[in-house]
This record gives structure tokens, sequence and C-alpha cells, in this order.
């Protein structure tokens, strides 16, 4: 299924409400060709932003003093955002298996106190043998991993009071 009022709203332009949009070829084709993987390393893109801060407020609803593993990070964004909702007491881990993805995390947020930019993945996070989680944050992630089972098995095993 393809939603056109989103890709229309990808090629940048405005039309009212309800209103159906040309679509432009060249412009499908500009944005077909979006390097994802560049565009993704360089910021995480702005649809997973909105879902994600949606994700937390909605449903993760974190509270002040809560532990939280943020896995699969990428940048950051949503990291350094969990981490202001649980301040001053907790904490976030967040964890990217990308080393440049990790780097461009902490020269955004390195001097965030209560959060942490780790290497490590869905099968070898820290405290992934002992450490307690209020909760496992995990967005945009499980489709890049081929064993979900794994995966879901790993995050529930330390997720608090399951
Ligand atoms: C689409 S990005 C989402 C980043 C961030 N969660 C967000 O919503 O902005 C997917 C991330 O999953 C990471 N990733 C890939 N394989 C992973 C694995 N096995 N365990 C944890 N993270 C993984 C990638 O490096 C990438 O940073």
């Amino acid at each position: 299924m393809f939603n056109l009022s989103r890709v229309h709203h990808l090629n940048g332009e405005r039309t009212q409400k309800n209103k159906t949009p040309e679509l432009n070829p060249q412009k499908m084709a500009n944005l077909f060709s979006y390097d994802a993987e560049l565009g993704c390393k360089q910021r995480s893109l702005s649809v997973q932003m909105v879902d994600g801060k949606m994700f937390i407020e909605t449903k993760v609803a974190p509270q002040a003093g809560n532990t939280i593993l943020d896995l699969g990070c990428g940048t950051g964004e949503l990291s350094a955002y969990l981490a202001e909702l649980v301040r001053p007491e907790g904490k976030v881990v967040a964890v990217d298996p990308d080393k440049e993805r990790l780097l461009l995390a902490q020269r955004s947020y390195g001097d965030v106190k209560n959060l942490s930019f780790v290497e490590g993945n869905a099968s070898n996070f820290p405290g992934i043998e002992s450490e307690s989680y209020y909760n496992i944050f995990c967005n945009y992630v499980i489709h890049w991993i081929p064993d979900k089972q794994e995966v879901f098995k790993n995050m529930f095993k330390r997720v608090e009071g399951k």
C-alpha cells in the first residue's frame, strides 16, 4: 500500500487538505534515489523521530528515576529525550552496533550526565546477564535484525517486573 499524502509531503510541496496531489515523476525518482543509509547516519529520519517521540509519550511514559535501555539508539536523539524525562536520578543506556552512529550521538549528547552511549547489539548489550531495566526502548530497529525471536527473548528477560 502506498500513501500518496506522505509522498506528497516528502516532495516538499503544499496542497489543500484532502486534495490529491499531482505527482512529479522527477521528484518521485529523486525520492527513491535518496541514500537512506547515509541520510540515516547523518541524522535519524524525521518520521521515525516523530513516531518515536509519540511512542515514548503514550506507551513508554518514563518516570523520573527509571533506568532505560535504548536498544539500537542510532544517532541518539530519542535517547537524549528519554534521558531528559527520567532526570535527575534515572539513567539511559543507549546501545548501537554502528560506531559511526555512536560517534555522532556522542558528539551531540556526550555532555548529558545521565546518558551513556555503548557499542553493543541485541545479543550483547550492557547487563544482558544481570541488569534489570524499567523499560527497553527499541524504535525502528527490529526489522534490521534477522533473528527476531532472540531479540525479544533477550529484551524480555531484562525488563523489570515481567
Ligand atoms: C533506523 S535506525 C533507528 C535509530 C533509533 N532507534 C531511532 O529511532 O532514531 C536502526 C538502528 O538499529 C541499529 N541496529 C542494527 N542492527 C542491530 C542489532 N543487532 N542490535 C541493535 N541495534 C541494531 C542500527 O545500527 C541503527 O542505528
